[in-house]
């Protein structure tokens, strides 16, 4: 038998070599996000899990995408789906085992893929070993001075330190038996972290180290704009709809003492050549969002304007252009996003109503997606056309915005439902027949088997999107060049040097357009009319003529 320490030193110097040979791989990269309590079960409980990815990586590969962003999957208690971390060195129970993920690791590196993994640096769980110890301690102590613990205001210091509300509802402040309160942006059970203590941040030196000495590529840096709060801790404008982080000067997050930290992270990932991190980070502008990707900061961010637009060519070609011109300024590429764990699916948000109409669409804005300069990040299912489940029972909700909202708002739960694999009925090949959220019966036709049968899929365009993309510099590491359009029609060319260009167009208006001339047909998202014609809620890839 192989000496495990041995093992592990061949998988790390396989995981460098891969980085070796492009250190800049991440600059167009195409990220798959695996949420892992919905990608695949591998023991049968109905929760997704680490040998499952493991099991299903080939779907990845097939699919034709370079890198897998692993969401998190460290010890939880779960109130906020793992997002409220106890151990962030170790695996929960439920996803496996560290041997499971090194496993999963060196699999994913065999087939050329990289492994980016979550990492959650603004808060931690309330079972955390150092928030049990705050807790007992006493108000000043040292182990307080790691949260973000204050005495009340009025009479008895009765009322919150100030009026800062949690991002997934109520008082971002709860009181402690001994009078004193402590800050958390979301949910009570996830204690903010207080970042100007030298402990949090050797902490978290260490825990990136452990999971870079493990072979990770890369981390997304969840609520990377909330790392520092301001001092004094000032109330915040309460806007009509509270809980809404996205507002213009809002004191609880994009406060500049951010940019320090992750600078820090930064210098830490520069010790494992071709590593990265991309951020996510939600603020109005685009110049405000460039700060967190200036050249010693993070490697991207996350660009949240696709999903902030409405359907259609007017709001895509502002969401792009802003995005390209800000990330321009600082040299760094951008990293489009449609959907992800937190946000509703493009088939529902552009369906009003009508899924299959939503599915057209988002095929559709697929290939806007898969075309622009710089990384994507897919969200898992997604390549199938899912649509949300916004009818799940409502005592099978998980997602703490429904208890936090009085059961007023769903939350997140609809994104989340388990993937169909095979067969015609639920759980759909996924694993334990007993899912953590119940799969709907109208998703027979979709699952992941029946659309690699189908040339006409959803799961097909994605494969032959991702295949044109790979082949063709043009796409993802080229320039865009906005072209004359008629209303309601988004245009634009992509040119890389010695290669024809490739056109794409999108059609949001009413009628059929005329295809470009000179141009052939390379891919479309539904069947173009005669003679080339581009129909309604339908893009298209042309190739141009040859420049040579
Ligand atoms: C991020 C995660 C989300 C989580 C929140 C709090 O937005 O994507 O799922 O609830 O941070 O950690
Ligand atoms: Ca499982």
């Amino acid at each position: 038998m192989t000496d495990p320490a041995a093992r592990t030193q061949d998988a790390l110097a396989t995981a460098a070599a891969l980085r070796a040979d492009r250190p800049d791989w991440w600059r167009d990269a195409v990220y798959y996000t695996v949420y892992p309590r919905s990608f695949a079960d591998g023991n049968g409980d109905g929760i997704g899990d680490l040998p499952g990815l493991t099991s299903r990586l080939d779907h990845l590969v097939d699919l034709g995408v370079d890198a897998v962003w692993l969401g998190a999957f460290y010890r939880s208690p779960m109130v906020d789906g793992g997002y409220d971390v106890a151990d962030h060195t170790d695996v929960d129970p439920e996803f496996g085992t560290l041997a499971d993920f090194d496993a999963m690791t060196a699999a994913a590196h065999e087939r050329g893929l990289k492994v980016t993994i979550d990492v959650i640096p603004n808060h931690v769980s309330d079972q955390h070993p150092w928030f049990v110890e705050a807790l007992t301690a006493a108000p000043g102590s040292p182990a307080r001075e790691r949260f973000i613990f204050c005495d009340g205001r009025g009479p008895g210091g009765d009322e919150p330190p100030n009026n800062w509300v949690a991002c997934f509802g109520g008082s971002a402040w709860a009181r402690v038996p001994d009078g004193q309160w402590y800050l958390h942006l979301f949910t009570p059970q996830q204690p903010d972290l207080n970042w100007e203590n030298p402990e949090v941040v050797a902490e978290y030196d260490r825990v990136l180290r452990f999971w870079l000495n493990r072979g990770v590529d890369g981390l997304r840096v969840d609520v990377a704009h909330g790392m520092a709060k301001p001092n004094p801790l000032r109330d915040m404008t309460i806007f009509p709809e509270p809980g809404q982080p996205r507002v213009a000067e809002d004191p609880r997050l994009d406060q500049d003492g951010v940019h320090e930290h992750l600078r820090g992270f930064r210098r830490v990932l520069d010790t494992y050549p071709g590593t990265m991190a991309v951020g996510e980070v939600w603020v109005e502008s685009d110049e405000r969002l460039a700060r967190y990707v200036r050249p010693d900061e993070l490697h991207l961010t996350f660009n949240f304007k696709l999903v902030e637009a409405e359907w259609g060519a007017a709001a895509y070609r502002a969401a792009i252009d802003g995005s390209l011109r800000a990330m321009a300024d600082v040299g760094a590429p951008c990293s489009w996003v449609l959907t992800n764990h937190d946000i509703p699916r493009p088939v529902t948000r552009y369906g009003d109503g009508d899924i299959e109409l939503g599915r057209r669409r988002a095929r559709a804005a697929a290939l806007v997606q898969l075309s622009l300069p710089g990384s994507v990040y897919l969200y898992q299912g997604d390549e199938l056309g899912l649509d949300n489940v916004d009818d799940l029972p409502v005592e099978a909700l998980r997602d703490p915005t429904w208890e936090n909202s009085g059961h007023t708002v769903r939350g997140r739960d609809g994104v989340r439902v388990p993937i169909p694999w095979s067969g015609d009925a639920p759980p759909y090949g996924f694993g334990g027949a007993d899912t953590w959220l119940p799969m709907p019966t109208r998703w027979a036709g979709l699952t992941a088997e029946a659309q690699a049968a189908d040339a006409d899929s959803t799961l097909s365009l994605h494969r032959r999107a991702l295949e044109i993309r790979r082949a063709s510099p043009q796409l993802g590491r080229g320039t865009l060049t906005w072209l004359d359009s008629p209303a309601d029609v988004l245009a634009y060319r992509c040119a890389a040097e010695g290669h024809p260009d490739i056109e794409v167009w999108l059609n949001s208006s009413a009628d059929s357009i005329a295809p470009p001339s000179a141009a052939t047909p390379l891919l479309a998202s539904g069947p173009l009319g005669a003679n080339g014609s581009i129909p309604p809620d339908t893009a298209a890839w042309f190739l141009g003529p040859d420049p040579r």
